[in-house]
């Protein structure tokens, strides 16, 4: 068997995808991995990344076919050791996010026969045109207004005064402080969903951190990237009104209560900006690991606090029911250490039978920060704040210049400690 991996520029977008799927099917091969982009200089083309496995002789009459196929304008073949390996493509800058909108469509309402909306057609035509929004949304654009229903209004109403009453007593220090503060705004409000425009804008001036509009569930690798850039992929539905309390995928509820109020605290934002950057690049496998350590921190984790335990997590701080299991005595409990967390299974459809606690979110990130140095990415990343890039630290000239920025900012600094030692308040 040889594995093998295709770049293909397809005249037909899915047309011809499903094609070459099919001829790969008829010569006895195994897809290992599939990516499409929209093609960079024609908008109407789409290029995939095929990666797959089949004997050496169906490969070659593979190619043969591929070749003369008229709906391939070119087919690039690869080989395993030239993908991700020293320039592999990644976003650069926030407006390439445009091309990191990939979808995992599992838990879909028209897909998923357990969805509560499955059976709903209002409700999933209703979905479908808050989807189709972030569809075509592009960099720059503001984020488009939604008149939320009176439906949607009082499944939120529900949600957001059980997650009030639970927050004092549960939620870690840095969430019970934002979310006041989002109050005192008038931006959380029990009668109205807020819009992801006025969340946007308050994290921005807190954290930097900005939002951006998906249409579902994201792959990780396109989710992960956009932290990179403090920019986060919501969702702007609300999930079905027969269950406030859960929803099989992501909904707006869950990102504005769950994650917003944390990206909008320093230091938690600069940890989820971490994990997007060690994701630029990253192999699969990495980027499995990445995601896994995300489940189980910014999703799902928990930290101590004053000898208490307290959640952190937004898949927790969004349930109220898997809130109280977690923070019970059903399930393990087990210190957080990237190592070991990064290898956990994890359950997307029941309460998770095990949890990982930091001792605290600095101490997380310190602890992610030194596991991260071991990944097998050859290169080093850094985002540039002044020009919103990320910037490959790969040439010494970009290190001299990094070097001389930073000693300039250690001069201001040490300037500043010096005039306040001269004059204390
Ligand atoms: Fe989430």
């Amino acid at each position: 068997m040889q594995r093998a991996a295709f770049i293909l520029r397809m005249r037909e977008g899915m047309n011809s995808l499903s094609r070459v799927l099919k001829a790969i099917e008829k010569y006895q091969g195994a897809v290992l991995h599939l990516e499409t982009r929209p093609n960079k200089r024609d908008n109407g083309q789409l290029d995939a990344l095929i990666k797959m496995q089949m004997s050496r002789l169906n490969l070659l009459q593979l190619i043969k076919n591929l070749r003369q196929s008229g709906t391939l304008e070119h087919v690039t073949l690869l080989g395993e050791d030239n993908i991700s390996a020293k320039n592999p493509w990644f976003p650069r800058h926030a407006s390439e996010l445009d091309n990191c909108n990939h979808l995992m469509t599992k838990y879909e309402p028209d897909l998923d026969m357990n969805h509560p909306g499955f059976s709903d057609k209002e409700y999933r035509s209703r979905r479908k045109d808050i989807a189709e929004i972030a569809f075509k949304y592009k960099y720059g654009d503001a984020i488009p207004y939604i008149e939320y229903t009176e439906t949607e209004n009082k499944t939120w109403t529900a949600v957001y005064n059980t997650v009030k009453e639970l927050v004092p007593k549960h939620a870690c220090a840095e969430y019970r402080c934002v979310f006041k503060q989002l109050e005192e705004a008038g931006i959380f409000q029990a009668l109205r969903v807020p819009q992801l425009e006025e969340m946007s804008s308050f994290m921005k001036k807190a954290t930097g951190f900005t939002l951006r509009p998906a249409a579902g569930l994201l792959t990780a690798r396109d989710f992960l990237a956009s932290l990179a850039f403090r920019i986060f992929q919501s969702t702007q539905y609300v999930r079905h009104t027969k269950t406030p309390f859960h929803t099989p995928e992501p909904d707006c509820i869950h990102e504005i209560l769950g994650h917003m109020p944390l990206l909008a605290d320093p230091s938690f934002a600069q940890f989820s900006q971490e994990i997007g950057l060690a994701s630029l690049g990253a192999s699969d496998q990495e980027i499995e690991k990445l995601s896994t350590i995300y489940w189980f921190t910014v999703e799902f984790g928990l930290c101590k606090e004053a000898g208490e335990t307290k959640a952190y997590g937004a898949g927790l701080l969004s349930a109220y029911g898997e809130l109280l299991h977690a923070l019970s005595e059903k399930p393990e409990h087990r210190p957080f250490d990237p190592a070991s967390t990064a290898l956990q299974a994890y359950q997307d459809q029941e309460y998770q039978p095990v949890y990982f606690v930091a001792e605290s979110i600095e101490d997380m990130k310190d602890k992610f920060r030194r596991w991260v140095c071991q990944m097998s990415r050859p290169f080093e990343v850094r985002f540039n704040p002044h020009t919103g890039r990320v910037e490959v630290l790969d040439s010494v000239e970009k290190l001299d210049s990094l070097i001389h920025q930073l000693s300039t900012e250690i001069l201001h600094l040490t300037n500043a400690i010096n005039k306040m030692k001269a004059c204390p308040v």
